[in-house]
């Protein structure tokens, strides 16, 4: 969709429709009352019938109202007008996005001006909306014969406000990079293993150097990690037809400034290899790559919005199957760092290929490191599909990503990464063991991840219960934390 801003009132504007927020108990917004003023009294008579009566999300369409340049008015009930929640927000918009797509209407006008959410500014409620209306026309169509399509969808909508026109302006556009960055995260999660392989992944990554002049893209293959002394990584693809990749998409946004390392887990297939999975929902361990998704996603939002930072994308990217070459129960592995792992259980292959990643992205001179990965299943457990893991090294860098969380509504929640819990990845054979003993399985997991990140600051986000949609009709991937990284980029910028 394209998205615009308008400064018209809401009798002028000329488009397919105008929407027109009500609030609860019948209160009319301030375009609302516009509206009713120039249609003699009509919006209220509407209104006072009692067929909207302002529930957010409730939608009432109303056609060819004499004193209205639209041939459509959409009432929209938006909640209490002394404020709304972000959750009530969501419902709104999706209501909206869905009906206008649904009608005949190319083209709205959404006049939002006076919706007070959590008291957030007129940018962000643009900045938003555009992330949730993207979000909720996507659809996976790539492997089907026969995609639903709709007749005249909604191409264009535009924003009315009064206020701080650039700005809101510069809101569109955020809006639309971090949706267009969610959706190509949703495809890469959603395409399934035997498409989506580490060597697709590779392709899209140089398919991204070529569309951004500021992002070149690097591919290690499995005979250049060997020689960087990638055992752990390497150990985990032994086990697989498909060979391992190591993807770098380095965007360069600024001059002399010390990059952002993401590193995001790009499992294109999670078997848990000799220590195989039940078989009860094992197809959606296709997902187990949405840690990289995200970094994609991230990276050409930035792209896109030609942020002014140093950003990298580390991908390692593997799949872990069973075979006579697989990792086995005991087997011990060197990792880049020269630390021997102990590997108690194959399915524990995320943290396997992501420490050599982490020693990898030593190299890069790194400001921050933060690594995004499907896991844990420990992390559902503890926090279920609404929130991310965070876990850290360093405790500034902890608070500015669960701002950034809070800022984009893409929340995070810490958990401890204390000392007292290093000791569970005793191993009596090698130098760490590569599961915990009972218990906090997210935080031992990460404290296996602390050990090669040492050198610098780093951040751990669990998105094993956020990345994607469990089971069901709604299955699918969520896109999800590519608005929490984006916020956090541009968190960076504003504060330099
Ligand atoms: N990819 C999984 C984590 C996961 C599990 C994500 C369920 C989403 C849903 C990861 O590789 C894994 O298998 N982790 C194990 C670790 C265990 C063996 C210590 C787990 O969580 O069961
Ligand atoms: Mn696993
Ligand atoms: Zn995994």
């Amino acid at each position: 969709m394209q998205y615009f801003v308008t400064t018209n009132t809401p009798a002028a504007e000329k488009t397919d429709c105008v929407v027109i927020a009500i609030f609860e108990q019948s209160l009319l917004s301030s375009a609302a009352t516009a509206l009713n003023d120039s249609t003699n009294g009509r919006i209220a008579s509407i209104v006072k019938r009692g067929d909207i009566t302002g529930k957010a999300g409730q939608t009432l369409l109303l056609h060819d109202l004499d004193g209205v340049k639209s041939p459509r008015v959409l009432l929209v009930g938006c909640g209490k007008k002394t404020g709304i929640k972000e959750n009530d927000f969501n419902t709104i918009i999706t209501a909206v996005t869905k009906m206008l797509d649904n009608s005949a209407a190319e083209q709205a006008s959404l006049y939002l001006n006076d919706l007070n959410v959590s008291d957030r500014p007129v940018q962000w409620l643009v900045t938003q909306a555009i992330i949730v209306a993207e979000s909720s026309l996507y659809q996976y169509t790539t492997t089907k014969s026969n995609p639903k399509t709709t007749k005249n969808p909604i191409e264009r909508l535009s924003f009315f406000t009064d206020v701080n026109e650039v700005e809101v302006r510069q809101a569109t556009a955020n809006g639309l990079a971090i949706a267009n960055g969610m959706h190509l995260a949703r495809e890469l999660g959603d395409l399934p293993a035997n498409v989506c392989t580490p060597s697709y992944l590779a392709e899209q990554a140089e398919q991204i150097g070529k569309q951004f002049d500021n992002v070149t893209t690097t591919i290690l293959d499995e005979d250049e990690m060997e020689s960087l002394g990638m055992g752990s990584l390497l150990s985990v693809s032994r086990g697989s037809r498909q060979p391992a990749k190591l993807i770098t998409m380095n965007y360069q946004g600024a001059n002399d400034e010390k990059p952002v390392v993401l590193v995001g887990k790009g499992l294109t297939f999670d078997s848990g290899g000799i220590s195989l999975k039940p078989p009860g929902g094992m197809d959606e361990m296709k997902y187990d790559m949405c840690g990289s998704a995200s970094v994609f996603g991230t990276i050409t939002a930035i792209a896109e919005l030609n942020l002014p930072i140093n950003v990298i994308g580390l991908v390692p990217s593997s799949e872990n199957m069973p075979d006579g070459d697989a990792n086995k129960p005991g087997d011990i592995v060197t990792s880049m760092a020269g630390k021997t792992i102990e590997i108690l259980n194959t399915d524990a292959e995320g943290r396997l290929i992501l420490c050599d990643a982490l020693t990898y992205s030593e190299r890069f001179d790194p400001a921050v490191v933060i690594d995004i990965a499907t896991l844990t299943g420990a992390i559902i457990v503890a926090l279920g599909s609404k929130t991310t893991g965070l876990m850290a090294n360093d405790q500034k860098l902890a608070d500015d990503l669960l701002q950034a969380g809070l800022d984009s509504h893409d929340k995070a929640w810490q958990l401890p990464l204390w000392d007292e819990y290093q000791e569970q990845l005793d191993s009596n054979f090698a130098d760490i063991a590569n599961i915990g003993s009972k218990g906090a399985g997210s935080i031992t997991a990460a404290c296996f991840l602390s050990r090669f990140t040492e050198k610098f600051t780093w951040a751990h986000l669990d998105i094993a219960g956020t990345a994607w949609t469990s089971g069901g009709k709604a299955k699918g991937a969520t896109g999800r934390p590519v608005p929490m990284l984006v916020q956090y980029l541009m968190n960076r910028i504003s504060k330099n």
